[in-house]
């Protein structure tokens, strides 16, 4: 499968985000992986749909939009109209409304024509995503618990990669894209990439390194 490299801005100058998603397109990025925290499921707060929109016309890679935010549902059409290309969201925010709460915000992120995902924490089974994998476009395993950039990788966090490349395999879905966020370094990318992962999230490592052409050409060709 394509290994496909998303900076997350979450680690740029936010007084100059659109000059940052020129120079990390131009350096090579595959997507960008933009956070959006709320405050409230996760501690921090950085942006909305706003700076979403607002970032649009300075690139044409794809927006992988994460929301860490209660209620997913009510904030996806602004973030389509704002022109994310993705929209990921968190399986424990959507159980705690409902059952059902998951299918239908990934129902509704497609109904916008629009990709889909799905995310679970370090300390969430990959099993619960299983009902929903034919629903996605992307399952996004966190290898930090979100909230912050700059964190360590969760070793124990693997195993659940290759359990849900293998799952997603077994059902046939062979396109299926496993997304690996939080902790993401050149020490590390290989072993999410043997587990199974294809899209890599990265922010510090990407915007800190001193040579960042280089630094996504090895997650992508490593
Ligand atoms: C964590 C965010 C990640 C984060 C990754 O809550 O979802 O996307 O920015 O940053 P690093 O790569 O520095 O761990
Ligand atoms: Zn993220």
């Amino acid at each position: 499968m394509k290994i496909r490299v998303a900076p997350s801005i979450l680690s740029a100058d936010f007084s100059n985000l659109g000059a940052e998603v020129i120079k990390v397109e131009k350096s090579g990025a595959d997507l960008i992986h933009c956070d959006v925290m709320d405050g409230s499921f996760v501690e921090p707060i950085t942006f909305g749909a706003q700076m979403v929109k607002s970032i649009r016309p300075h690139t044409m890679l794809p927006l992988d939009v994460h929301l860490m935010i209660e209620h997913p549902k009510t904030q996806i059409k602004f973030f389509a109209d704002a022109g994310a290309d993705i929209i990921t969201v968190h399986y424990g925010a959507c159980k705690k409304i409902s059952d059902s709460y998951l299918k239908e915000t990934l129902e509704l992120i497609r109904s916008y024509g629009v990709r889909c995902g799905a995310a679970v924490n370090p300390d969430e089974d990959v099993e619960n995503l299983f009902p929903i994998f034919p629903l996605c476009d992307l399952i996004l395993l966190m290898t930090v618990f979100p909230g912050y950039g700059g964190q360590k990788y969760i070793k124990s966090v693997t195993p659940k990669i290759a359990k849900a490349r293998k799952y997603a395999d077994s059902i046939g879905l062979k396109e299926l894209n496993i997304e690996v966020d939080g902790g993401i370094t050149e020490k590390n990318f290989k072993t999410a990439k043997s587990a199974g992962a294809n899209y890599l999230v990265a922010g510090s490592a990407i915007f800190n390194s001193k040579d960042m052409i280089m630094t996504m050409e090895n997650f992508r060709n490593k």
